[in-house]
């Protein structure tokens, strides 16, 4: 049994909770919040988790393993502290604010021997696994271009933007499935529901990748459908990945158009389209939080580094540094600091 701790039992937390809770060899034996009532809820849930809420407490607790899903603002100073008591550490995303802080992280992780992992839930998502196999195996062709949409009506934050909040999602996404971090990025937005505080409430961020790959996402928390959407558009196939779907949530398309190799004259020019059919790509469904908890305790286990790592989750907030810049900058392309 890999004894755990959950710290932070707001939205997020209680889910982390409830997977160690059914997971067959892992133990939620700790869980801590500084609110009385969210420790109140998640106590009637599992009474066989002390909950505590003092977070020095779950340090000196026996847990192996600590989850942090607090304000992000806080996951530097928690995750240093459990990782420096000796536990093992699954961090939220974003896992930090800046990329000196995320460098930290990972320095210490390493320095204390421990598994640091950040929570890009998606990556461990089956069909993103499923995406990732057909890019792989070069069914769609060379990959031209990527559409993403990751929308809805809240939750909104006030210490981060919708680009920190959602778009390491898209950016670790694209990131295992493309097998290649962005070489730039550029993002323009606005802030209306939390105007004074310029808190921008959508995103429209651009990636450039250095195989020439653009991938273009669009974040937001003011709108009024969800939708987790992405196209892929490349040179012998196209796919349509929706999340949201409940049936088919992988379609490729064999749909695409050539230009002949010659043509000397405006008559001779034409372009040739592809029609075919769309088919759903077969994913067989987990949760995919259940899939990256088991994989945090296998890791554990196994000493192997995990498929978000912290080096990953410091690569996502370059990206994200370098999306802000372009924010503040009006939208110019700005260079990832790698
Ligand atoms: N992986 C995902 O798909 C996913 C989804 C949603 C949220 N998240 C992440 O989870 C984290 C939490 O988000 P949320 O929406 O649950 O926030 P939330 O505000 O609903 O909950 C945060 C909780 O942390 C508690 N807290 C704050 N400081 C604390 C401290 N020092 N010690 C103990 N408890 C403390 C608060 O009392 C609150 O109950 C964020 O980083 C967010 O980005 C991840």
């Amino acid at each position: 049994m890999t004894r755990v701790g959950v710290v932070g039992l707001g939205y997020w937390g209680p889910k982390l909770a409830r997977n160690f809770h059914e997971l067959p060899d892992t133990q939620l034996a700790v869980c801590c919040d500084l609110d009385d009532s969210r420790l109140a809820h998640v106590a009637e849930l599992y009474p066989e988790a002390r909950c505590q809420k003092d977070f020095s407490a779950v340090l000196d607790s026996d847990v192996e393993a600590v989850c942090i899903a607090t304000p992000p603002r806080t996951h530097h100073r928690l995750a240093t502290q459990a990782l420096r008591a000796g536990k093992h550490v699954l961090v939220e995303k974003p896992m930090a604010l800046c990329a000196a802080e995320a460098d930290e992280l990972v320095a210490t992780a390493e320095e204390c021997d421990r598994v640091l992992m950040v929570g890009h839930t998606f990556v461990y998502n089956p069909a993103v696994a499923a995406v990732k196999e057909i890019v792989s195996r070069g069914d769609l062709g060379e990959i031209y271009y990527v559409n993403g949409s990751r929308v809805n009506l809240g939750l909104f934050q006030r210490d981060i933007n919708v680009a920190w909040d959602l778009a390491p999602h898209d950016i670790s996404i694209l990131m295992y499935v493309l097998g290649m971090a962005p070489v730039s990025a550029s993002a323009r937005g606005a802030a209306y529901v939390q105007r004074e505080d310029n808190v921008h409430d959508v995103v429209y961020l651009t990636l450039y990748f250095p195989s020439g790959v653009l991938a273009d996402v669009r974040v937001s928390w003011l709108d009024p459908r969800k939708e987790r959407l992405y196209t892929i558009v490349g040179s012998k196939r196209m796919l349509v990945y929706d999340d949201v779907a409940t049936d088919a949530k992988v379609m490729i398309y064999d749909k695409g158009a050539e230009v002949p190799p010659h043509s000397d004259t405006e008559a001779e020019f034409r372009v040739s389209y592809r029609w075919g059919d769309g088919v759903p790509y077969p994913v067989e469904w987990e949760e995919p939080l259940k899939a990256e908890c088991r994989h945090f305790v296998d890791c554990i286990r196994s000493g192997a580094e995990p498929r978000s790592s912290g080096r990953v989750g410091a690569q996502v907030v370059r990206v994200l540094e370098a999306a802000q810049a372009s924010l503040v900058n009006g939208g110019g392309r700005e260079v990832v600091r790698w």
